[in-house]
């Protein structure tokens, strides 16, 4: 695996190509399959990529193309909650091992820059193989899978499952399994 590395994106500075980025690419797995201009304009207008909530990085490889994208959201949930992640790398450079390099980065860039936070979460569709896998691979337990909770642009309904990762399983590079016997 290259170096990879990861720079915050600057707004408005990096807008157009952001929105380059995420138009010019089909995201099969994502609600919005096929991202347009005035869809990638109104999240600018909504602060969806930057500010106190959000905080959005290139993934750039080692001769500086920018390969890849990752938003972390819902910051400011942090002390009584946990923030989520959206992932994104250009179909060129899919399956080279960029997602699960992208997932490692953010767990310790997360977890050495947010000394109370106490998990970090991520929910995918059932279906989308590459991203369970990074999960696992990453340290990230299954803790919901929701029936019947994500319907595409064609009316197709999929399952979406829910992973996380502790702290302290990311500090000791261990697993706590979830008490699923627990029913009363
Ligand atoms: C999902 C995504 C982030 C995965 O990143 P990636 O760089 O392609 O994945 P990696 O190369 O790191 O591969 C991770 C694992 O998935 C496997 N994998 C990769 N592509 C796969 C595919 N199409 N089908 C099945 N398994 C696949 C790899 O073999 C690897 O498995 P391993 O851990 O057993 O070796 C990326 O494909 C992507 O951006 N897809 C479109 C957007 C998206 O779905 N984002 C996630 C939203 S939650």
């Amino acid at each position: 695996m290259e170096t990879l590395r990861f720079k915050k994106i600057l707004l408005p500075a990096d807008e157009l190509e952001l929105k380059k980025f995420l138009c010019s690419e089909f995201w099969p797995f994502h609600v919005n399959e096929k991202l347009t201009d005035e869809i990638v304009s109104r999240f600018f207008q909504e602060s969806f990529f930057s500010g106190t909530n959000n905080q959005s990085y290139w993934i750039l490889n080692s001769n500086e193309a920018k390969i890849g994208f990752l938003r972390l959201f819902d910051l400011e949930d942090i002390g009584d909650g946990y923030p989520l992640f959206d992932l994104r790398i250009g179909a060129e450079f899919r399956g080279m091992g960029v997602g699960k390099a992208a997932v490692q980065w953010l767990c310790s860039y997360m977890f050495k820059n947010w000394q109370n936070l106490d998990r970090i979460a991520g929910t995918t569709r059932v279906d989308n193989i590459a991203m369970r896998k990074i999960f696992r691979s990453c340290g990230f337990v299954k803790e919901g899978h929701f029936r019947k909770d994500w319907s595409d642009s064609k009316g197709n309904v999929f399952d979406t499952v829910k992973y996380s990762i502790l702290r302290e399983d990311w500090i000791t590079c261990t697993t706590t399994p979830v008490r699923w016997d627990d029913e009363p």
